[in-house]
């Protein structure tokens, strides 16, 4: 198999299977618990039938949206995302080019493998910054400065993470950072030599926006174990309103479920919410981000920009979210296994099929822009 056999959401995971290490595979791949949630992010769309119209001249097709702030040549964006370089030497690198060729927005992780200065300096495409609420109050603070001063558009707050969820495929395989791999673990490094030689002759592997402040080397750090001994479990709306303050610019919520969030979202001065129960990586059994999108567009929606994450895999999800009032939406294994199975080259095709299928499909549904898109467009079954 090979990257031009690609044509969707599955080739790509197929191939990025073939080429990653079975444990940073799993990593991508898995969830948490029964992964559940995980499933049935996508499967909420399929309860949904798209309604089109036709004869409404649809030969210019505009798929532009501005969201936070930002204006975006496609409505989806590359959701911040942690360890890309683990997946692909390129990382961060290659997601941003991409995303900069398709005129659309990227974030980098506070576990970001790159910079985020170095990135801002090669790309003017909007920036997120996905940041976590550490324990150290002062740690925060450095870490807003320095985004500021490095010229980031969007700060992406992530709240549903204030524990580490139930990973049970990366217990299995000893998956942390530095690898703390189990025997079998390492027999599926050693039966993907390519990956290891990749590994070892680019750039050292690091955690540039953490590194300053956090000491790695007295052991593995599993994602899990950052969450539960890093991050602070008793952080509140308070603090969060400080921070929107303190950030005096775009400033969203990722991981809101709930419609009460969403209002106390707004009430605090946040310009937008992500939707998003983490691609099914944390609360197994959450309900899914499109399930809720309705009724917190109609409570929010006049206020701040709703945005949505978790389980897009088509054009036609995308336009279903945006039927029902998200203003954008958020990419993340859609991107990553193409970034895993090809670097730049593979996050490139993904975003070029996804953009054809958006094209493709607002034609077929009679909308020449975004906001022809409406309630009237879909029913539930
Ligand atoms: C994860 C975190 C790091 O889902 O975002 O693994």
């Amino acid at each position: 198999m090979r990257l031009s056999h690609c044509h969707n959401f599955h080739d790509f995971r197929k191939l990025a299977k073939k080429r990653l290490p079975a444990p940073i595979f799993n990593y991508i791949d898995g969830a948490a618990d029964d992964e559940i949630t995980y499933h049935q992010n996508t499967a909420s769309f399929e309860r949904c039938d798209l309604v089109p119209n036709v004869l409404r001249g649809v030969k210019d097709i505009d798929m532009s949206v501005t969201v936070m702030g930002q204006k975006l040549a496609m409505p989806v964006y590359c959701s911040p995302t942690a360890l890309q370089r683990l997946f692909h030497h390129q990382g961060e690198n290659a997601v941003a080019a991409a995303a900069h060729k398709f005129g659309t927005m990227f974030g980098v992780s506070s576990l970001g493998t790159v910079s985020l200065e170095d990135i801002r300096k090669k790309y003017n495409n909007p920036q997120a910054y996905q940041f976590y609420f550490h324990k150290d109050r002062a740690l925060n603070k450095a870490m807003m400065e320095r985004a500021k001063l490095a010229g980031i558009n969007v700060m992406m707050l992530t709240v549903d993470s204030i524990t580490g969820g139930n990973r049970e495929r990366d217990l299995r395989t000893g998956f942390s950072i530095p690898f703390k791999l189990t025997l079998g673990g390492m027999l599926q490094f050693a039966i993907k030599p390519m990956w290891g030689i990749h590994y070892i002759t680019h750039e050292r592997f690091k955690l540039p926006q953490l590194d300053e402040h956090v000491d790695m080397s007295g052991g593995a750090l599993s994602i899990g174990r950052y969450f539960t001994e890093m991050l602070d479990p008793s952080m509140t709306w308070d603090d969060v309103a400080e921070m929107v303050q303190f950030w005096n610019g775009q400033f969203c919520l990722k991981g809101i479920i709930s419609v009460e969030d969403a209002k106390r979202a707004a009430d605090i001065g946040c310009t937008g919410i992500i939707l998003s129960n983490h691609g099914g990586r944390q609360l197994d059994g959450s309900r899914t981000p499109f399930d809720q999108l309705s009724e917190i567009v109609d409570t929010v929606g006049n206020k701040i920009d709703v945005i949505m994450d978790s389980g897009i895999q088509r054009g036609t999800h995308v336009l279903k979210a945006l039927s029902i009032g998200a203003k954008a939406v958020g990419l993340g294994r859609y991107y990553l296994y193409p970034l895993a199975a090809a670097g730049q080259n593979g996050v490139e095709r993904a975003l070029h099929i996804m953009k054809t299928e958006i094209e493709r499909d607002m034609r077929l549904m009679g909308a020449s822009c975004v906001d022809d898109l409406t309630r009237a467009n879909v029913r539930f079954r």
